[in-house]
C-alpha cells in the first residue's frame, strides 16, 4: 500500500482495506514514520467508554518525525517562507536545518525553566516563526502544548490556563494585524493575575513596544542565544499527550480536547499528503491561524511530517489591500492554497481586479475548511482563483477529529460544488434519524456520526472524561456524534449542512451560545438572554441576541447595546460580538423553563411562516411581541 494514493483504483483499494481490515491498513501506513520502538497493538478502541488507544507499545516523537528525520537528506530544504504582516518587510525563509536549531533552543529554554514531560505549556503568540518553534519544542521534550489563539481576551486566556494548569506561558510583546497592533503582553498580564499555576512568563519580541516586566516575566531573546542548538529527543509512548486545544461547547466552560502522539501523527501526515496531493517542490499555504486546529494539523504537523515547504503568513487578507492573498500566491508561487469560506466570501465582494492582476497559474489544488461553502462562493473560488483548473478540496473535520475526515482527493474524486464528498480511508460516516436509528438508504439526510474510531480522534476532554462521553458518545450509543447535520446523495457523497447543536460558526470560528449568554448576563441590567445565529453574506452566520432587561433599570438602549458587546469582547474576544440585539420583555419558554431557540432562530431569520405548536409554551403571547419588535 502506497502512502500516497494517485488514482481512483488506489483510493478504492485503500478505502476498502481500511474498512475490511482496519488494523492491517493502519499498521502499514504507520510504518512510513520513524518509531524508536514498534507498537504491539494497532488499536484498542471502544466508542462505549470513549476509550481510544492506537499503536500501543510504540515509542516515537512527532518533532523528530517532523524535523530531524528530514535533516540528513533535506536539511537545506525550506520548511517555511515567513510572509510578514507588512508587505514592505521582506519575507524570510526557514530551512529544516534552521528549524531544527531554533526548536532545540526553545526546547532547551523550556528545560532551563524546569519544564518536564507531561507539564502543560500555554502558548499565546502571533503567527510568527517563534510560534512554530514553541509548539515543536514542547513536542520534542514531551511537554503538552496548549496554544491559545491570540485574538482571545484575557478572561478566555485565563480560563484556559486555569483549566490545564499550565506551568509556563510563552507570549510576545504584541502582534501586528494590518495597520493595528495588539498588546498581547498586557492581555497576558491581565490574565495571569488569576493564574497561580504559571511559574514563568516567557516573552519574545515582535512589535518592540514598551512592556512591563513583572516577577514571573522573562525576556527570552538574549537568553535563547545562550541555549544550545541541539537537544535530545524525549521518546514518547504512542498514547502520551501531545496537546490540548480548546473548543467551544454548549456550556460556559471551553472543552480542552486532548490529542495524543502516535495516532495524531500518523493521521495528520497521511491526510496532508493525500488531500493536498503534496509533491516535493510544491509550496503549500494554509491561511488559518495556528491557534486553531487547522493550523495545528495543517500548518505545523501535517506539512512538516511530509518535509513540505509552506508559507507562514502573519497578516490579514485585506492588508494592505484585498489582493494580499493573491499577491502572496503569485510572489511565492504557491501550489496548494487552503482557506476558509468566510475569507472567500469577503474577498469575492471586492473588485475582480485584485485577483486578476496577479498570476495564480502556479496553483494546483485549492481547499476550503471551517464551515459549509455555499454554491456562490464555491463557483467564485473555482472560476477566479482555480481558473476552472484546480480541484477544490472541501475538507470537513473538527478540533475533535484531529484531521480531515471527509474530503475529495484531487484528480481522484469527482467534485460536486458544496459537497465535502467522500470519507477518507479509515472513516465510516453514518446518518442517524430522529428515532436514533442509522439510516441505511444512501440518499438521505440526518445527524452526522462516525461509526468507528480513527487514529487521531481526541482521547478525552482534559480533566473531564465524563463530559467527553456525554457530549459525543451518549446521544447515539456506539457512535461518535459530530454535532453536524449532513445530506448524502445516492452515490454516497456527503454535504455538511451545518451545526445541529448550540454551536454557531461565525466567520469560521466556533462559538457556543452558552458562554456568550453568560457574558451578557454579567451585565447588571440584564435579566436574561438568548443567542441564535442568522445567515450573513460574508460571515456565514452572525449572532442575534434576545435580551431581557431588569425592569427596575433604565438606560439608553444604544448604550446598553455597546456595553453588552464590550462585556462579550472582554469575556471571549471581539469575534463573539453580536450583530443585532433585540430587547424583549421575556423569552419563549417551555413549561420546564427551557428557552425555545427554534422560535428565536426563525424570528432572527425573518421567517414568520411556521412556528409550529406554541401552545405548549409557558408564555405563548411573547412570540407576537418578539416578532413585532424584531430589529
Ligand atoms: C464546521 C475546523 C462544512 C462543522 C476544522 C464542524 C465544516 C466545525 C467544514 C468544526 C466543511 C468544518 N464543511 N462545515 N468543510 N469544516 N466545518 O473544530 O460544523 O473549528 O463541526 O474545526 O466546523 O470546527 P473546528
Amino acid at each position: 500500500m502506497n502512502f500516497r494514493m494517485t488514482n481512483e483504483a488506489e483510493f478504492n483499494l485503500a478505502y476498502e482495506k481500511s474498512i475490511s481490515n482496519r488494523d492491517d491498513f493502519w499498521d502499514e501506513i504507520a510504518t512510513y514514520y520513524h518509531w524508536q520502538n514498534k507498537w504491539h497493538t494497532v488499536e484498542k478502541c471502544s466508542m462505549k467508554d470513549a476509550s481510544f488507544r492506537w499503536f500501543e507499545g510504540g515509542k516515537t516523537n512527532i518533532c523528530f518525525n517532523a524535523v530531524d528525520r528530514h535533516l540528513k537528506e533535506n536539511g537545506n530544504r525550506i520548511a517555511y517562507i515567513f510572509e510578514p504582516n507588512n508587505p514592505d518587510e521582506s519575507a524570510t525563509t526557514i530551512t529544516y536545518n534552521k528549524l531544527h536549531e531554533e526548536v532545540c533552543k526553545y526546547a532547551n529554554l523550556l528545560k532551563h525553566f524546569n519544564v518536564q514531560k507531561g507539564d502543560r505549556v500555554c502558548i499565546y503568540l502571533p503567527m510568527i516563526p517563534e510560534l512554530v518553534y514553541a509548539v515543536l519544542a514542547c513536542a520534542r521534550i514531551g511537554a503538552v502544548h496548549s496554544v491559545v489563539f491570540a485574538g482571545f481576551s484575557a478572561q478566555s486566556l485565563a480560563a484556559r490556563i486555569q483549566d490545564c494548569g499550565a506551568k509556563v506561558i510563552i507570549t510576545a510583546d504584541g502582534s501586528f494585524r494590518g495597520l493595528k497592533s495588539v498588546s498581547l503582553k498586557s492581555i497576558a498580564d491581565e490574565a495571569l493575575v488569576n493564574c497561580p499555576s504559571i511559574k514563568h512568563s516567557l516573552v519574545t519580541r515582535r512589535t518592540n513596544e514598551p512592556i512591563q516586566l513583572g516577577n514571573r516575566d522573562v525576556e527570552i531573546e538574549s537568553l535563547l542565544e545562550e541555549m544550545g542548538n541541539t537537544c535530545d529527543i524525549t521518546w514518547m509512548d504512542a498514547e502520551d499527550p501531545l496537546f490540548i486545544l480548546y473548543t467551544s461547547g454548549s456550556t460556559g466552560k471551553p472543552k480542552g480536547m486532548l490529542h495524543t502522539t502516535g495516532g495524531y501523527m500518523v493521521y495528520t501526515g497521511y491526510t496532508f499528503k493525500n488531500v493536498f496531493a503534496y509533491e516535493d517542490g510544491d509550496t503549500y499555504w494554509c491561511t488559518a491561524d495556528i491557534g486553531w486546529i487547522t493550523g495545528h494539523s495543517y500548518i505545523v504537523y501535517g506539512p512538516l511530517l511530509n518535509g513540505a515547504t509552506s508559507v507562514l503568513f502573519e497578516g490579514i487578507p485585506t492588508y494592505p489591500d484585498p489582493g494580499r492573498f493573491w499577491e502572496v500566491i503569485d510572489k511565492h508561487k504557491v501550489t496548494q492554497f487552503y482557506t476558509a469560506p468566510t475569507a472567500i466570501r469577503s474577498l469575492a465582494k471586492e473588485s475582480l481586479e485584485y485577483v486578476s492582476k496577479h498570476d495564480l497559474s502556479s496553483l494546483k489544488v485549492i481547499g476550503s475548511v471551517g464551515e459549509p461553502i455555499n454554491e456562490e462562493a464555491w463557483q467564485w473560488y473555482n472560476d477566479n482563483v482555480g481558473k476552472n483548473n484546480c480541484p477544490i478540496v472541501d475538507t470537513w473535520w473538527q478540533t475533535e477529529t484531529g484531521g480531515i475526515l471527509i474530503s475529495p482527493l484531487p484528480n481522484i474524486t469527482e467534485l460536486i460544488p458544496t459537497y465535502a464528498t467522500k470519507p477518507l480511508p479509515g472513516i465510516e460516516p453514518a446518518l442517524i434519524d430522529e428515532h436514533k436509528k442509522e439510516i441505511n438508504e444512501l440518499a438521505a439526510s440526518g445527524n452526522l456520526c462516525i461509526k468507528r474510531a480513527w487514529p487521531s480522534i481526541a482521547r478525552t476532554i482534559y480533566g473531564d472524561h465524563q463530559r467527553y462521553i456525554d457530549t459525543y458518545f451518549t446521544a447515539y450509543p456506539g457512535y461518535y456524534f459530530t454535532g453536524d447535520g449532513a445530506l448524502r446523495d445516492k452515490n454516497g457523497n456527503y454535504r455538511i449542512t451545518g451545526r445541529v447543536d448550540d454551536v454557531i460558526i461565525v466567520s469560521g470560528h466556533n462559538l457556543g451560545t452558552a458562554p456568550i449568554e453568560d457574558a451578557i448576563n454579567e451585565h447588571p441590567f440584564v435579566a436574561e438572554s438568548a443567542i441564535v445565529g442568522f445567515p450573513h453574506d460574508i460571515k456565514g452566520n452572525a449572532l442575534y441576541g434576545f435580551v431581557t432587561l431588569k425592569t427596575d433599570k433604565k438606560m439608553d438602549e444604544t448604550l446598553i447595546r455597546n456595553e453588552i458587546n464590550k462585556y462579550i469582547s472582554e469575556a471571549i474576544g471581539p469575534i463573539a460580538k453580536l450583530d443585532k440585539i433585540q430587547f424583549t420583555s421575556g423569552l419563549p419558554k417551555t413549561r420546564s423553563g427551557k428557552i425555545m431557540r427554534r422560535i428565536l432562530r426563525k424570528i432572527a431569520e425573518g421567517d414568520f411562516s411556521n412556528f409550529g405548536d406554541i401552545s405548549t409554551l409557558l408564555n405563548p403571547e411573547i412570540v407576537e411581541e418578539i416578532k413585532n419588535s424584531r430589529v
